[in-house]
This record gives structure tokens, sequence and C-alpha cells, in this order.
């Protein structure tokens, strides 16, 4: 298996991860309990996480339960219920997780609630690298549209919004509470049109050939990064509604 970058379904044992991160993220972090309470509503909702593969995986072994072998499931067999339990004892994993993303589904509507890289991991294209894997879970779950709330000084994440065809449609007074800022109600393009079927596809390829080039980023240098995010993160009767939702 390659070293570089994985987006995986977030599962119970990567919430102590997510939630240090998150700490590092935002002024008003959610608790691992919320991460609990999301991964325990699979139906509407969907959590990924960015992981930094930088150790060769070990192959599971039947009788010896490890954070590795739950992500090799994770990879192979997604969405599985053991997926969803977590393993008994937390050790420090070896190949850290870096970020991660989640989305509500309300009709056909995927709502954004939350998108976070570790401060050391910015820049680098990572960011971007799971918000492609949510749109790509947002088109499999046959969503017409994405939207999110972000602050008005959160320039940043504007920017990568805008690179994927969201607008500022409105404004929430007060939204956050720790400094009573505003939010920007952010929507994307119909992401089952044509038009922007070809922008996310050019930008998708754009992204995973430039992770795939910048050799900083796969430990050891030049390896090859996983960067296919669709794949493991739909179920094959996920993959068929959004067939039949591309061919309407
Ligand atoms: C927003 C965030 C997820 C972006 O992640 P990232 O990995 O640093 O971003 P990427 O390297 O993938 O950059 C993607 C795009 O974001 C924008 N962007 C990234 N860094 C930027 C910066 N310092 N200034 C302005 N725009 C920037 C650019 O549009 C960039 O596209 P480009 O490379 O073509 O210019 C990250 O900054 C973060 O975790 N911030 C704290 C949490 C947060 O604000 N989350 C959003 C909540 S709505």
């Amino acid at each position: 298996m390659p070293t570089g970058f994985a987006i995986e379904p977030m599962r119970l044992e990567d919430i102590p991860e997510v939630v240090e991160i998150e700490r590092a993220c935002f002024a008003m972090p959610w608790p691992a309990s919320a991460y609990k309470r999301e991964l325990k509503n699979p139906s509407s909702t969907r959590y990924l996480v960015c992981r930094h593969y930088v150790a060769e995986p070990v192959l599971p072994s039947l009788d010896a339960p490890s954070h590795r072998k739950s992500s090799f499931v994770a990879k192979v067999l997604p969405f599985l219920k053991s997926d969803q339990e977590a393993s008994p004892a937390h050790a420090p994993n070896p190949n850290p997780l870096v970020g991660y993303g989640g989305l509500w589904l309300m009709m056909d509507e995927a709502h954004i609630t939350t998108l976070g890289v570790s401060p050391e991991y910015r820049g680098k294209g990572l960011g971007e690298f799971l918000l492609i894997g949510l749109i790509d879970v947002a088109m499999a779950l046959g969503a017409s549209w994405l939207t999110l709330e972000v602050r008005v000084s959160n320039k940043t994440a504007q920017n990568l919004y805008e690179k994927y065809t969201f607008k500022v449609s409105g404004r929430r007074k007060g939204y956050y509470t720790d400094n009573n800022e505003d939010a920007y109600i952010m929507w994307s393009d119909e992401i089952t049109k044509l038009a922007f079927r070809e922008k996310y596809k050019q930008l998708k390829a754009e992204l995973l050939n430039r992770l795939a080039n910048r050799t900083e980023l796969a430990a050891p240098a030049g390896t090859p990064v996983q960067t296919d995010p669709a794949r493991p993160l739909v179920t094959p009767q996920e993959q068929e509604e959004a067939a039949m939702h591309d061919e309407e």
C-alpha cells in the first residue's frame, strides 16, 4: 500500500485526534461527544478524515485488534459496523490524522458542518483534498447543492469555497457566540449540472496532480500519494444511486 495522504471515513477511534485538531482550528470546538453522536447517525451524516500515511500499514492480524487493522478495513470495506466501533485503547498513531470534514444531507442539500486542517499541514492542498472528498460524497448521495456557514472574517476558507463555485447568499447576524461575529451563508452552484461537473473534474485533477507531485508531502519522499477519495467512501448502493442521478 502506498504511503502519502488518504481520505477515509471517520471512525470512533479517530475522535481523539479529531478533537485535538478541532481545538487548534475553532474558537468553539465541538466536544468528542458531538462527534460520537454524528457517527452514530450514518443515514444522514458523513464525516471524513485525511490521514498522513508515514509508515507502511501492517497487514491486519485477526487476533490483534489495532488502529492499523481498523484503518486497513476502513479502506477495503467501508461503513462496516466494525469500523464504527472504538478500539478499547487509544495509542499514539504513527500515521497522524491531519484534517477532517463532515456534512449533513437534508433532502437534496448537503450542509458542510465542519472542515479543519492541522495548522502545521495547512497551505498544502489538504483542505481542498477534504473538500473534494465531501463533494464526491454529496454527489454520491444524490445532493444537488452544497451549503455552509463561514465567519465573515475567515477569508482563507471563503477563498477555498469560492474556488469550488460557492457564493455568499446571505448573512446570519451574531451567529458565532464567542465574539458575536456574523456568518456568511454560502451555496455552491448546482452540482448535478454539466457546467459544475466539468469545472469540478478539472479542479480535482489539478489538485490530485499537485498532491502527487509534492514530494515533501509524501513520506518517504517520492512515493505515490493515494489520491482517490471517492472510491472508499461510498457504498455500492450509493454509487448506483449516484450513477442514476448522473443520468437524469
Ligand atoms: C480553511 C482550511 C480548512 C484550508 O485548508 P488548507 O489545507 O490550508 O487549504 P489548501 O492548502 O487546501 O488551500 C485551498 C484553497 O484555500 C485558499 N487558501 C488556503 N490558504 C490560504 C491563505 N493563507 N490565504 C488565502 N487563501 C487561502 C486558496 O483558495 C487555496 O487555493 P489555491 O491553493 O488554489 O490558492 C484551513 O485553513 C483551516 O483548517 N482553517 C481553520 C478552520 C476553518 O476555518 N475551517 C473552515 C470553517 S468554515
